[in-house]
């Protein structure tokens, strides 16, 4: 049996799209693989929710509880640890995660941490990426996959959907374009990963 964990800070559309998904392809028959743990940073994240009402195990790991901590960063992933390790998961699925992982946490789990990013990497890491492309004037945003290296969005990259740029295109449009894209990739992206695992 492989367990993935799914990493959320909001209302986790991704994560909603992956868990559809794994249910409609049947991951548990075909791959043996089932969503074992979903986690939120976010205690008031609404995805928390949605995941306990199809009977999966969720988690609360607040980083605001390690502020007072001598090294709060530190002292968060190594609760994100304690909580993940009892799963032995395969496959560490960021899906809107909004924190920044140390070195420390990526390098426990190379090449089991996934993440999407809204915008064609390597252009645009980072935030408001919609706005900046835009701003910098290019025709094609979209969306992509990679895994967790050491280096913020710079992973090796899995998998990319390409969206257009329209003429007067603002922020929110094109955003809420990409995400449909996104609820296809990062499925598609894992689904491709557990074809690889198959034994
Ligand atoms: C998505 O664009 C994702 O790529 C980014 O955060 C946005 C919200 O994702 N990291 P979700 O609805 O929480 O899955």
């Amino acid at each position: 049996m492989k367990n993935i964990a799914i990493l959320i800070s909001g209302g986790g559309s991704n994560m909603k799209s992956i868990i559809k998904r794994s249910q409609k392809a049947q991951w548990l028959k075909r791959y043996q693989t089932q969503i074992g743990l979903v986690l939120s940073n976010d205690p008031l994240a609404s995805g928390i929710d949605w995941a306990k009402g199809q009977g999966l195990s969720t988690a609360i790991v607040d980083h605001k509880n390690f502020l007072q901590e001598e090294n709060p960063r530190r002292a968060f992933e190594d609760a994100l640890i304690h909580t993940l390790e009892p799963l032995a998961p395969d496959l560490i699925v960021l899906a809107g995660f909004m924190r920044i992982l140390s070195p420390h946490f990526v390098s426990r789990y190379t090449n089991k941490l996934m993440n999407i990013h809204p915008s064609l990497l390597p252009a645009f890491t980072g935030l408001h990426t919609h706005q900046r492309a835009i701003d910098a004037g290019v025709k094609f945003a979209g969306a992509s996959v990679h895994w967790v290296s050491d280096v913020v969005d710079a992973g090796q990259i899995i998998d990319q959907a390409v969206v257009p740029i329209l003429p007067g295109d603002t922020a929110s449009g094109l955003a809420s374009r990409v995400l449909t894209q996104e609820h296809l990739l990062y499925p598609r992206a894992i689904e491709n990963w557990l074809k690889t695992q198959a034994t």
